[in-house]
């Protein structure tokens, strides 16, 4: 098999404030790879939801709405910014209400079918790392890797208030615990892609791990892969 032809996929999903979305973006880095945060449309579409107005409720709306949004991902001064509709939302998918509306939005199903599908798109378009609940169950079942971070809550909501603090952002530690255990809550509880590992993820418990060692993992995970797959 010529290597120069494969798409790669790598999957990492994960509990929130699991550091997801930091190895990620390392290990695209690393790989030449893109990364593709999909927790940032769920989030990006929430606002968009919060900010006209729609109730929660109504799937329909919220349907039509995810099916005419258009979700950009720019990098400026070496910053990553989200855009839903031409607007800029990097700094409002991060912070109330979005944070506490997201979970009830990512429970619908007809939401899930329209991003899946623009998830499947890219990744199918050239070699990704992609975060998220559902990336190796749903999005793609097929990935080369598949990878389920796991640490305490804790820990999570210690790296989520050093990861808000370090930008600057206000944080309560007890507060955040308390927002990322309801939010696991709800996301491992719904009947729409439930957050869990799929059968063939390689599960990594970063309690006591580094980001650079959790990179580490995932790079040894992959280079085992690509020697059953080149040879
Ligand atoms: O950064 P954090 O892990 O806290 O969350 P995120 O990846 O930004 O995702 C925010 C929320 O979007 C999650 O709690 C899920 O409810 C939802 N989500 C999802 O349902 N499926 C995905 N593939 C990604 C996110």
């Amino acid at each position: 098999m010529n290597k120069d032809n494969i798409i790669w996929q790598i999957a990492i999903d994960g509990p929130a404030g699991v550091g997801k979305s930091t190895v990620a973006k390392l290990v695209a880095q690393k790989l030449g790879f893109k990364y593709i945060d999909t927790g940032a449309m769920y989030r990006a579409i929430t606002y968009l939801v919060v900010h006209e107005n729609i109730p929660m409720s109504d799937s329909a709306a919220i349907y039509a709405l995810a099916q005419k949004a258009n979700i950009e991902f720019k990098i400026e001064n070496d910053k990553e910014l989200v855009f839903i509709n031409k607007i800029n939302v990097t700094d409002a998918i991060r912070q109330d209400p979005v944070n506490t509306m997201v979970s009830t939005l990512s429970a619908q199903s007809l939401v899930r079918k329209v991003l899946v599908a623009i998830q499947q798109q890219l990744a199918n378009s050239f070699s990704t790392v992609m975060d998220g609940r559902d990336i190796g169950t749903v999005v793609m079942p097929n990935a080369q890797l598949k990878i389920y971070l796991e640490a305490s809550s804790a820990v999570r909501a210690q790296r989520r208030y050093m990861q808000l603090t370090d930008k600057g952002y206000k944080a309560d530690l007890q507060e955040i615990e308390l927002m990322i255990n309801q939010r696991d809550e709800q996301d491992k509880a719904r009947l729409a892609s439930p957050l869990k590992p799929a059968p063939n993820a390689v599960i990594i418990d970063t309690d006591n791990l580094t980001m650079t060692e959790v990179i580490e993992a995932i790079i040894n995970e992959l280079n085992k892969v690509k020697s059953l797959t080149l040879h």
